[in-house]
C-alpha cells in the first residue's frame, strides 16, 4: 500500500536524515528504484514530472505501475508516489489518478500572490483526500555569460508565508540547480538555509537538483533541515553509461544481444546500485517505518 510522504519526512526531519525522491520514466525505472528501497529497507518517494508522464501516456498509467509494483513485489517499506514540479492542472490530474502526494510549483507564476492563492487552495484539496503537498518558493539565480554559477536563493519571508498555508514540505532554493552543475558553481548557501530554517521551524525542506552536489554538502544540508533530496539526472546518467557500455561490448548484437530484456538489464542494475548508494549517503537506509 502506498502512503503519503508527510510522516516519513517528519521522521526524517526529527532524525536528521534525508529521504531520496527519485524520478521515474518507465516500468524498468520504477521497478529498479522500488527494488533498491526494499533491499535497503528505506522509505521511498518515487516521483514523476508531467514530461515523464507524457512518455508513459498518462498519470493513471504511472500510478498503476507504481501501485502494482508495490503490491506484486510485497514491498514492506513506506512508498509515496509524488508529482514533481506540477502545474495547477497537473495537481488535479494526479489526485484523480491515485498519486499519494503532489508538488504544486507556483514559483514561475507571474506573481507571488498567485503562488500563494493556488498553494492555499491545493493544500486544502490535497489534505481533504489524504495526500501530502509540496510547494516551492522561487528566487534569484545568478547567470553570467549564459552560465549559471549560483542557483536560486529563496526569500525566507516568502518561505514563511507559504509554510503558514499548511504545506507538508517546502522546496526553496539555496543555490541548487537542476541537471549537471557548471564548473564554476559556487556551492550550496548554508547561510540562506539557516535563515529559511529559522523562519519555517520543523517543516521538512526539499533540496532539488540533487545530482552532482558533493556528498559533504548534501550531508551538511540534511543536518541543517533538508529532509527530501530530489534526484533525477544522476540515475539517467548511470542508466545511459551502462547501456552505452553494453552496446559497445555487443557491436553486432550477436547471441540475441538485441533482446530488450538483455539490452535494458545493465541500465536497470545501474539504477538499483546508484539508488542504494544514495540511500546510504542520505542516511535513510534501514529507516523503514521509523
Ligand atoms: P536533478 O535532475 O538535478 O537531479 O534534479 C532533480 C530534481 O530536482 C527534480 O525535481
Amino acid at each position: 500500500m502506498l502512503v503519503n510522504a508527510t510522516q516519513m519526512l517528519q521522521s526524517a526531519e526529527k532524525g536528521h536524515y534525508g529521504i531520496g525522491a527519485f524520478n521515474t520514466n518507465n516500468l524498468e525505472w520504477a521497478d529498479a528504484i522500488i527494488t533498491a528501497a526494499q533491499e535497503k529497507q528505506s522509505p521511498l518517494i518515487i516521483q514523476c514530472t508531467s514530461g515523464a508522464m507524457k512518455w508513459q501516456v498518462s498519470f493513471k498509467i504511472v500510478s498503476e505501475i507504481v501501485h502494482q509494483l508495490v503490491e506484486e513485489k510485497n514491498v514492506t517499506v513506506p512508498v509515496a508516489l509524488h508529482l514533481d514540479h506540477g502545474s495547477y492542472e497537473a495537481c488535479f490530474a494526479c489526485i484523480e489518478a491515485g498519486f499519494t502526494s503532489i508538488m504544486y510549483d507556483g514559483s514561475h507564476e507571474e506573481n507571488f500572490q498567485t503562488n500563494l492563492d493556488h498553494t492555499a487552495e491545493l493544500v486544502k484539496l490535497a489534505h481533504s483526500k489524504g495526500l501530502s503537498i509540496e510547494a516551492e518558493v522561487g528566487g534569484i539565480g545568478g547567470t553570467e555569460d549564459g552560465v549559471t554559477a549560483q542557483g536560486e536563493l529563496a526569500d525566507p519571508g516568502q518561505c514563511r508565508q507559504i509554510a503558514d498555508l499548511g504545506v507538508d514540505f517546502l522546496a526553496c532554493g539555496i543555490g541548487n540547480i537542476h541537471g549537471l552543475y557548471p564548473a564554476n558553481w559556487v556551492g550550496l548557501n548554508f547561510d540562506r538555509l539557516a535563515a529559511i530554517k529559522a523562519k519555517t521551524g520543523d517543516l521538512p525542506l526539499v533540496l532539488h537538483g540533487g545530482t552532482g552536489i558533493p556528498a559533504d554538502q548534501v550531508k551538511k544540508a540534511i543536518a541543517n533541515g533538508v529532509s527530501k533530496i530530489n534526484v533525477n539526472t544522476d540515475l539517467q546518467v548511470v542508466f545511459a553509461e551502462a547501456t552505452a557500455k553494453y552496446v559497445k561490448e555487443h557491436p553486432g548484437f550477436e547471441n540475441k544481444a538485441y533482446d530488450p530484456r538483455k539490452l535494458l538489464k545493465p541500465g536497470r542494475e545501474a539504477i538499483v546500485a546508484r539508488t542504494e548508494e544514495l540511500m546510504d549517503e542520505f542516511g535513510s537506509t534501514g529507516k523503514g517505518w521509523d
